[in-house]
């Protein structure tokens, strides 16, 4: 028997990368998935990868109609759901001086408001009991040149899970962070670097992780996987860094 069998589980960024493999992985254990996310060509693929029962929606973290209508999506299809991973978010490397009010908006809201209201939005659609997980970034414990924006928001959301673990005890949801360092994923073509500059930013990157080299989205599903089943019932605010070591030494 899986370890997530009659559990509904929502995944935003579930049509790539990590979250993905996040979904996949909490379906192989039993879980009917729910994904969303903008691209609704990578939303039919990812469908049709993730087994059993699986509802994508399409829409944008920054809208907040669009996460009412995921809501309400939810609520029609599966009328409750028991695991939440704010996933969706993402980087752009852009130095200091070039950040304009724009681009801030983007990174903060993508990064930031996206999760914040995500959870706010789903959460009368949450199951008492349920987990939480919000995937922040070793970029909030380390600094990284053209990271300012990002670095920030996904420190915020690591402060987030802390006040959410005291407002939601009552209804004994659990909220906990996955940190990941660097993990191979579309993410490295969406930072506006050319290919040999994400080959050199990787190598550059391995060389400071003790396990000398990138984390596989199937190493965070692992993770998330312990964070949203029962295996980690005593763990609540806290935060599973998986990044090979680089920040940890
Ligand atoms: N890869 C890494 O090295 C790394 C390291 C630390 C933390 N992270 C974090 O891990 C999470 C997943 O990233 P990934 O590496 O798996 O990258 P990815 O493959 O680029 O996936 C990002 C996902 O987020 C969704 N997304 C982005 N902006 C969105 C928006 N405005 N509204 C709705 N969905 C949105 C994307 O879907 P659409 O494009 O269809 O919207 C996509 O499914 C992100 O929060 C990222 O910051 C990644």
């Amino acid at each position: 028997m899986g370890q997530l069998e009659g559990k509904v589980a929502l995944v935003t960024g579930g049509n790539s990368g990590m979250g993905l493999a996040m979904a996949q992985e909490f379906a192989r254990q039993g879980a009917r998935v729910v994904i969303f996310g903008r691209d609704l060509e990578s939303l039919r693929r990812a469908e049709e990868t993730i087994a059993g029962e699986c509802l994508s929606v399409a829409g944008d973290v920054r809208s907040l109609d669009a996460l009412a209508r995921l809501a309400k999506d939810v609520q029609d299809r599966f009328g409750s759901i028991d695991i939440l991973v704010a996933n969706a978010g993402g980087a752009t490397i852009e130095p200091f001086h070039e950040v304009t009010e724009e681009t801030f908006d983007y990174q903060s809201d993508v990064n930031f408001k996206g999760v914040f209201f995500t959870i706010q939005y789903l959460l009368p659609k949450m199951n008492d009991a349920g987990a939480i997980i919000i995937v922040s970034s070793s970029a909030n414990s380390r600094a990284v040149p053209g990271m300012s924006v990002y670095g920030a928001a996904k420190s915020a959301v690591r402060s987030l899970a802390r006040t959410l673990t005291l407002e939601l005890a009552d209804r004994k949801i659990r909220v906990n962070v996955l940190t990941p360092g660097p993990v191979a994923t579309a993410a490295y073509e969406r930072t506006g670097l050319s290919e040999e500059e994400i080959a050199a930013f990787q190598s550059r990157q391995s060389e400071q992780i003790p396990l000398a080299r990138i984390g596989d989205p199937q190493e965070m599903a692992q993770a998330a996987l312990f964070l949203a089943s029962s295996a980690s019932s005593f763990v609540a605010g806290a935060e599973l860094v998986a990044d090979g070591g680089m920040t940890q030494v």
